[in-house]
C-alpha cells in the first residue's frame, strides 16, 4: 500500500510527458484572471470580461481559471456545480478563448493553489480580512453561513494569481480591493521569506468598456436578479427577442437632445456593442430629434442581438456536447497550468525552508 502511494508522483511524471505539452515561452507578461462557475454567462460577463480576455491572448501569456473552489464559499452544496463548470468552459471557448493560445483550466485541478493558499494564510491577518468589502457584503447576504472560506476568499484569490507569478489581472472595479490585498500578501511573503512574487496590478480596460445594464435599467446586468432582465449566452433566439421587446422604455423625449434615462441609455449601449454603427447613429439621431420609436429600435436591436449571440451559443453548445474534446481541453489546461504552478511552488517551499531531503 505504502509503495502504491509513493508511486503517485509517477502519474504526474507521466503527465509531463503528455504529447500535448509544448515548452511554454515565458517572455511575455503573465496575465491571470478567474471566473466563478455560479450560473449562466450573460452579456455583462461577456463584454465586461471574456471578450477582453480573448483580445489579450496574443499579446500576453494568459492564464484563465474557472474558480470552482471559490464558488463553494457561497454555495454550500455542490448541486449543479459540474454542469456549471462544463457549460462555462464551453461558453468561454465559444466566446473566443482559445485553449491553444491561453492556459484555460479549472482551479481544483491544481492542488498547488491549495498549498499556496495555506502559506498565504500565514501572512494575512484576521483584521484586514474582516474589513474587506466583499466579505462584509456576504456576511449581510448569508448570515447563517459565515464560513472561514468566505473570510479567506481573498487569500485563495491571491493564491490563484501568485501561483503563476502573474503581473496583470484583468478584473472589474469591484475586484480591485482583492488585487490590492494580493499585493500586500505578496509583499509580506517576500519580506519574510525572500523575493518570490512580483507585484500584480489590476488591469483596467478603462474608457473602452461599454456599460452593460440590466434591461430594466436598474444597474449593471447581473446573475442574481430577474432572469428577464439579463441576456444569457445560452438564451435561444425567441427568448432574446422576447427579453428585448419587454425591456423598459417610456414615451420618448420631449425636448431635442435630452439626456437619456438609464434604461434608455442601456438599450443604446447594447446597440453600440452588437449593431452596425450606422444603425446606432440613426437611432441616436431619431432620439435627438424626438422622433424615436422604441418599438422599432427594440426590433432592430433584437435582430442584431440574435445575430451576435446565436453563433456563440451554437459554438458553445457543440463544444459542450463533444465530450472527448471537453476532456482533452480540461486535461491540456491542467497540464500546462500545473507546470507553471509547480515551478512557483518549489520556489515558495525553498524560500520558506520546507525541504527536508
Ligand atoms: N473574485 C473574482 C470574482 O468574483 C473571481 C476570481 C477568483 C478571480 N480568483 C481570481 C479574479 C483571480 C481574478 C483573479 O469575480
Amino acid at each position: 500500500m505504502v509503495s502504491d502511494l509513493q508511486d503517485q508522483p509517477l502519474t504526474d511524471f507521466h503527465y509531463l510527458r503528455h504529447p500535448y505539452l509544448k515548452p511554454m515561452q515565458k517572455k511575455k507578461e503573465i496575465v491571470l484572471s478567474g471566473i466563478r462557475p455560479t450560473g449562466f454567462v450573460h452579456l455583462g460577463n461577456y463584454f465586461g470580461a471574456i471578450m477582453n480576455w480573448a483580445k489579450m491572448q496574443d499579446e500576453y501569456d494568459c492564464y484563465f481559471c474557472i474558480v470552482d473552489w471559490h464558488s463553494l464559499t457561497t454555495h454550500r452544496n455542490s448541486h449543479g456545480l459540474k454542469e456549471n463548470v462544463l457549460r462555462l468552459l464551453s461558453e468561454l471557448i465559444g466566446s473566443g478563448l482559445d485553449p491553444e493560445k491561453c492556459v484555460l483550466y479549472i482551479q481544483s485541478d491544481l492542488p498547488e493553489i491549495a498549498e499556496l493558499y495555506l502559506y498565504l494564510n500565514m501572512v494575512s491577518y484576521k483584521g484586514e480580512l474582516e474589513k474587506t468589502t466583499t466579505f462584509k457584503d456576504k456576511v449581510r447576504q448569508q448570515p447563517d453561513n459565515v464560513n472561514a472560506g468566505l473570510l479567506t476568499y481573498p487569500v485563495l484569490q491571491a493564491a490563484d494569481i501568485l501561483i503563476h507569478r502573474a503581473v496583470k489581472v484583468p478584473v472589474g472595479k469591484d475586484q480591485e480591493q482583492h488585487i490590492e490585498m494580493t499585493r500586500n500578501f505578496a509583499d509580506r511573503f517576500n519580506h519574510y521569506f525572500g523575493d518570490v512574487f512580483p507585484a500584480p496590478q489590476a488591469f483596467n480596460y478603462g474608457e473602452e468598456l461599454v456599460k452593460i445594464m440590466s434591461l430594466d435599467g436598474s444597474g449593471k446586468m447581473s446573475k442574481s436578479e430577474n432572469q428577464m432582465n439579463a441576456i444569457y449566452l445560452a438564451d435561444d433566439d425567441e427568448l432574446i427577442r422576447k427579453k428585448i421587446m419587454k425591456a423598459k422604455t417610456d414615451q420618448g423625449p420631449e425636448e431635442p437632445h435630452s439626456a437619456k434615462p438609464d434604461f434608455i441609455q442601456g438599450l443604446f449601449n447594447l446597440m453600440q456593442v452588437v449593431s452596425p454603427s450606422d444603425v446606432l447613429k440613426k437611432f441616436e439621431e431619431d432620439y435627438n430629434d424626438c422622433r424615436i420609436r422604441y418599438g422599432d429600435m427594440k426590433k432592430q436591436l433584437a435582430e442584431d442581438m440574435v445575430k451576435f449571440v446565436g453563433p456563440i451559443r451554437s459554438r458553445s453548445h457543440a463544444i459542450r456536447h463533444d465530450h472527448k474534446y471537453m476532456n482533452e481541453v480540461i486535461e491540456y489546461g491542467a497540464v500546462k497550468a500545473r507546470a507553471s504552478a509547480k515551478a512557483t511552488l518549489s520556489l515558495v517551499r525553498e524560500a520558506i525552508g520546507i525541504r527536508y531531503r
